[in-house]
């Protein structure tokens, strides 16, 4: 009989604009590849408040988000050698696949078309069993050994929980597209994912053009490590860098974007990468501007195992930190409101 706990606290929302509540859930069942983590920190991503808000689609109500989690591990499963009791580990936006499709054997779990409930999320999925999956604000949670990561001893707790999300969403593309010293790359929306896009820009060797909707950010992003600051809303600004950039990571536009706007500011042959994921859709682009540009556009969602732990190697190479700000995990709901008036600068961690 096993004595591991079968319930956990966290912030449970029930519903969208309802306010989160601390409450006891109950853990998905254990199994041979289960791993148990008491949270120390948790931080919060723009997809959070999407879920929270039903911005995408109805969420499989109460969620308990957060998939930027560290903590210590307490107890493994046993199938699981990577992990042992007493680890400090962490775990991102992903939390389960097939393990078998061809994505998968492809070394791209993130990509996992195993079926329903292959691609489990961290929180607002199901187990395989059935069970739902919650995240990490909250004390305590349980998920599967095969995304879940040792941190490694040069970053704290309250550093690596923010690498297992924002961090792994830039860092894997501007690499699978070949950043580098010749590279002049955009980074439009300066939060959470953008700043580390800039930190990862610059560690790779590029130029860096921050591009944000207003002037608020031009000095912190300067700061950051930018060379140069453009306001998208501002014509001039935009028309000042035609045919200068080779990549634009996008991680926010507002619903009035056109490719109008943006194409004409790459050389031949540029990059466009989306990870936002706005609730709205890009507009129609015209055959003869992508004719034309020879701009390819593409999108990256989060990142695969093998990229988590590459990413991890070049953060300690390149000493590259993210910039945070933390609440106690008691004063989440205020924390996601700040979130939502725009103030971090540039992550919220919550810490337990
Ligand atoms: N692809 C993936 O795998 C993946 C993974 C994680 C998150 N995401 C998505 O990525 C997006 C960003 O997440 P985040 O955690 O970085 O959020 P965030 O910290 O809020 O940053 C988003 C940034 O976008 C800009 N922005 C937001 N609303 C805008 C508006 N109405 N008009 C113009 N600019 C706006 C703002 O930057 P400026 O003030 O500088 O303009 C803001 O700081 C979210 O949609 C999230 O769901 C995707
Ligand atoms: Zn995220
Ligand atoms: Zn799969």
């Amino acid at each position: 009989m096993s004595t591991a706990p079968t319930t956990f606290h966290g912030w449970a929302c029930h519903g969208k604009d309802e306010p989160m509540v601390w409450e006891e859930l109950k853990l998905r069942a254990e199994d041979d590849y289960s791993v148990d983590m008491d949270i120390s920190h948790c931080g919060i991503c723009g997809s959070d408040v999407h879920t929270m808000d039903a911005n995408w689609s109805q969420p499989d109500y109460p969620v308990c988000v957060g998939h930027e989690i560290a903590g210590v591990c307490t107890r493994v499963g046993s199938k699981v050698t990577h992990i042992k009791v007493g680890d400090r580990i962490g775990v991102g936006a992903q939390s389960g696949a097939c393990h078998q499709c061809k994505p998968c054997l492809a070394g791209f779990e993130n990509l996992c078309r195993g079926g329903p409930r292959a691609w489990v999320g961290t929180y607002n999925g199901r187990w395989p069993n059935g069970d739902k999956s919650f995240g990490g604000y909250a004390d305590r949670w349980r998920g599967d050994a095969r995304f879940v990561f040792k941190i490694p001893d040069t970053l704290t707790n309250e550093v690596a929980c923010t690498f297992f999300c924002a961090g792994v969403t830039t860092y894997a593309p501007l690499k699978r597209h070949k950043v580098g010293p010749d590279s002049v790359v955009g980074v439009m929306g300066i939060g959470g994912l953008g700043h580390y896009g800039i930190l990862w820009a610059k560690a790779m060797g590029a130029k860096v053009v921050g591009m944000s909707h207003s002037d608020r950010k031009k000095d912190v992003a300067m700061e950051l490590g930018c060379d140069d600051f453009v306001v998208t809303s501002d014509a001039e600004s935009l028309a000042n860098h035609k045919g200068e950039l080779t990549h634009i990571l996008c991680t926010g536009t507002s619903s009035d974007f056109k490719w109008e706007t943006y194409v004409p500011l790459f050389r031949p042959n540029g990059i466009f990468i989306n990870v936002g994921i706005p609730e709205w859709n890009f507009p129609e682009i015209s055959p003869m501007l992508l004719a034309m540009s020879q701009v390819t556009i593409c999108g990256s969602a989060i990142g695969s195992p093998a990229e988590i732990e590459d990413m991890l190697k070049f953060a300690a190479e390149h000493n590259v930190r993210p910039w945070l700000q933390k609440y106690p995990m008691k004063e989440a709901p205020k924390a996601i409101a700040d979130f939502k008036a725009g103030k971090p600068r540039f992550r919220f961690v919550l810490e337990n």
